[in-house]
């Protein structure tokens, strides 16, 4: 199969870490768990935890304005805003509303994502979308997630897999043959309730219950989450290759959804991928829901992992559930 021509390329990206480094160390001293159980299980040794006064926007505007600097554009020539995120700051207005408003970028129509851990994968997508039918030039696509905001700290089930973290990419028409070359999005909404926040929208709004319940926090079948993320990554490799015309042999790079190690290794050895082709850093951050990839991505870049024409491959899988992938070329 011919490789498809790409339509819509990312020019640059950045991202924002928070500077607060919260070790397997001092959750031992939080909850019941241990460094070794966590390391064995997840791979995850430390996450980032931003400061109480910062919210998802302004960790988003800060990864978006490095983004914006690397692309050489100023905030007034931007077209669309998309923010993946599952940690908005509040349900009303957008966060890529406040997003917008802290860059000044005022000629831009700005709304959110709601595909958790896939919301990278998505906002690409429906971005890549836009642009290719000509409503508009350059869209930011960001990630930020400040999952300490949403995290039990008393279960340890789930408080020691998550951290804070945003990341951004400039995307706008492709010029020279770089850019997208595939992408697959899917979800399966009878499986919300393995991970989710069962309450704090209008059906089920907080009130002291709630709060006794924590049901306002997010819950996690952690199991059966884990054994449908390898299935469904594995189908997603498949169909962004497929769709590029590509196998796994051919990509230089897997930027895989960085929740846990065991996924990671699964997902590359289903796509046969060799473990030195996999950008791994969920040992630093942990689980930044649509962040990982974003942040993997930055900080690929600059390590100097991807060549002019280097073929990276994306994928994701996340509450909803949501699963996705993409192929670029860079
Ligand atoms: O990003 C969105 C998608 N999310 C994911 O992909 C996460 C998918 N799930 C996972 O990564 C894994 O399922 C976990 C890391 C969450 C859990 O690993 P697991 O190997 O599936 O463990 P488990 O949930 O089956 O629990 C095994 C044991 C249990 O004890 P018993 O019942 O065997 O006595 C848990 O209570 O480990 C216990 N446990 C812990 N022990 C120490 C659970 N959490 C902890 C903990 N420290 N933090």
């Amino acid at each position: 199969m011919k490789a498809p021509k790409p339509l819509v390329e990312i020019v640059s990206t950045g991202r924002w870490l928070p500077e607060r480094v919260l070790t397997n160390a001092e959750l031992e001293r939080m909850v019941d768990t241990s460094d070794a159980w966590i390391t064995e299980r997840t791979g995850i040794k430390e996450r980032r935890i931003a400061p109480p006064e910062i919210g998802a926007a302004e960790m988003g505007a800060q990864a978006a304005k490095i983004a914006m600097c690397r692309a050489g554009i100023h905030a007034g020539e931007i077209d669309v805003i998309v923010v993946a995120t599952a940690t908005p700051d509040r349900l009303l207005p957008a966060t890529a509303c406040d997003l917008q408003a802290l860059l000044g970028a005022t000629n831009a129509a700005a709304f959110d994502v709601s595909a958790a851990c896939t919301g990278f994968i998505y906002a690409l997508t429906v971005a890549e979308g836009l642009l290719a039918a000509g409503r508009g030039e350059i869209a930011l696509v960001i990630s930020t997630e400040k999952m300490s905001g949403i995290v039990d700290w008393t279960d340890r089930a789930t408080c020691v897999l998550f951290g804070d973290g945003a990341g951004a990419a400039v995307v706008r028409k492709s010029t020279n043959n770089r850019g997208i070359l595939s992408s697959f999005i899917r979800s399966d909404g009878t499986l919300a309730e393995l991970l989710w926040r069962p309450a704090g929208g209008v059906k089920v709004p907080v009130d002291y219950a709630v709060l006794d319940e924590k049901a306002h926090l997010i819950k996690m079948a952690g199991r059966e989450v884990f054994k449908a993320a390898v299935r469904s990554m594995a189908e997603a490799a498949d169909q962004a290759l497929l769709r590029a015309g590509l196998t796994g042999e051919d990509i230089d790079l897997l930027i895989p959804h960085q929740a846990n190690m065991r996924i990671i290794e699964a997902t590359a050895r289903y796509a046969n991928i060799p473990m030195e082709k996999v950008y791994v850093n969920v040992e630093r951050y942990g689980n930044m829901s649509s962040a990982t990839i974003a942040v993997a991505l930055d900080e690929a870049i600059e390590e100097g992992r991807l060549k002019p024409g280097s073929k990276v491959l994306m994928v994701a899988f996340g509450a909803g559930f949501t699963w996705g992938s993409l192929v670029l070329r860079w």
